[in-house]
C-alpha cells in the first residue's frame, strides 16, 4: 500500500537518511526530496523511474495529486484511445471485468513494486498515470513530445477524500490522529505528496505556457460537463473526430454509478492488496461540508485564497 518501508533499496536507505524528515498523517516518515514530501516507497518508485523510464513522442501521462480523480480519468480515457479496439457499447468491455489501476499503470508505484517491469511491452500508445511533480518527471517525458492530462480537484474536497481514504487504509495509525492537526500540516505543505499547491500550480503555468503539451481539466468540470470536456481531452490527444454516441457511450461506461457497481470494483483487490471500493467513496462535488467543520474549511479557503491568488485558478 506504499506506505511501509519492507522493500527499500539499500540506495533508497542511503538516500532518505540525508533528506529532511517529518512524522506525517498516515505515514510514520515522509521525506522532503526535491521539494516535496514522499513516503519512503513511493519516493524509491520516483527514483526508479526518473532513471529507468524513457519517454516516448506517443505517451500519454496522466497525472494527478492522490484523490483528485485519477481512477475516473485512467478509465474515461483507456476508454478514449481504446475505443476502436474495445468498442464503448460492447458487452465485454475490460473496464467492466478490470480495475482502472490495473489497466493504466501507475509509474512510482510499478517502479516500486517491479523495478524491472518492460514499459515497452504495453501497447502503443502507452497509457500511465503518475503523482510526481512536474520538476521531478523523468527528463525523457519533458524532451519528447509526449502529452500530460492533468486533473485537479477542489482542495477541500480532495483533503477530504484522502482523509477518509487514509482511515480505510490504516484504520490504526489514523485513529488518534486530529483532523485540525491534519488541515493545518496540509495548508503548509508538508502533507504527503505536498505541498498540494505547488504540485498544481506548476502543471498550470506548464499549461498555459505550453498547451500542446500540458492540458488542465478539474474534477469539477468533469462532474458538469463529463461529454464535452472528453472531447477536449479527445481533441488535445489528437484523437481523430469522435462521434457524440461514443462519447455518451465513454460517459456511462465510466461514470461513478456504473463503475462502483461492478464485482471487480466492489469485490476486488490490487496486488498489492489494496481493496478496489476504497477508491469509490462518494464522487461528489462540494461534499466537504460533512467532514470539515466551518472553521477548518475557512482555514484551507484562505490558504487556497492566499495561494492560488493572481493565477487564474478559482475554486
Ligand atoms: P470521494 O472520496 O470524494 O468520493 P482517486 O481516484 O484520485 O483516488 O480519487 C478518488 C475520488 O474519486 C473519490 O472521491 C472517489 O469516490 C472518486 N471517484 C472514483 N471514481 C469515480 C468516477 N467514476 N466518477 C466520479 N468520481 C469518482
Amino acid at each position: 500500500d506504499y506506505l511501509g518501508d519492507e522493500d527499500l533499496t539499500q540506495e533508497t536507505r542511503d538516500l532518505i537518511s540525508s533528506l529532511p524528515r517529518e512524522k506525517g498523517w498516515l505515514v510514520s516518515q515522509m521525506y522532503q526530496f526535491q521539494g516535496r514530501w514522499h513516503t519512503q516507497a513511493l519516493l524509491q518508485g520516483l527514483m526508479e523511474c526518473q532513471k529507468r523510464f524513457e519517454a516516448k513522442d506517443s505517451d500519454i501521462i496522466l497525472v494527478t495529486n492522490p484523490k483528485s480523480g485519477t481512477t475516473w480519468l485512467k478509465a474515461l480515457v483507456f476508454a478514449l484511445i481504446n475505443r476502436h479496439k474495445f468498442p464503448v457499447s460492447s458487452g465485454d468491455h475490460p473496464l467492466l471485468v478490470t480495475n482502472p489501476h490495473l489497466l493504466v499503470p501507475f509509474l512510482e508505484g510499478v517502479y516500486y513494486e517491479s523495478p524491472d517491469f518492460d514499459f515497452s511491452k504495453l501497447s502503443f500508445p502507452r497509457l500511465m498515470n503518475t503523482h510526481i511533480p512536474l520538476l521531478s518527471l523523468p527528463e525523457t517525458v519533458k524532451s519528447s513530445s509526449c502529452k500530460i492530462v492533468y486533473c485537479c480537484r477542489n482542495p477541500k474536497d480532495m483533503f477530504v477524500s484522502l482523509w477518509h481514504f487514509g482511515k480505510k487504509l490504516a484504520p490504526e495509525e489514523t485513529a488518534d490522529y486530529p483532523i485540525e492537526k491534519a488541515v493545518e500540516a496540509f495548508c503548509q505543505g508538508k502533507f504527503i505528496g505536498g505541498p498540494f499547491w505547488d504540485h498544481v500550480l506548476e502543471y498550470w503555468y506548464a499549461s498555459l505556457e505550453n498547451p500542446n503539451k500540458v492540458l488542465f481539466v478539474t474534477y469539477e468540470e468533469l462532474k458538469k460537463q463529463t461529454g464535452d470536456t472528453i472531447k477536449r481531452i479527445a481533441e488535445f490527444l489528437g484523437c481523430g473526430s469522435i462521434g457524440e454516441e461514443e462519447v455518451s457511450g465513454i460517459v456511462k461506461l465510466c461514470s461513478f454509478e456504473s463503475l462502483s457497481s461492478l464485482e471487480v470494483n466492489r469485490e476486488g483487490k490490487l496486488p498489492n492488496g489494496m481493496e478496489t471500493k476504497a477508491f469509490f467513496r462518494k464522487g461528489d462535488v462540494g461534499g466537504w461540508g460533512d467532514t470539515l467543520s466551518e472553521s477548518l474549511a475557512e482555514k484551507i479557503d484562505r490558504t487556497i485564497e492566499e495561494k492560488f491568488q493572481g493565477s487564474g485558478l478559482i475554486f
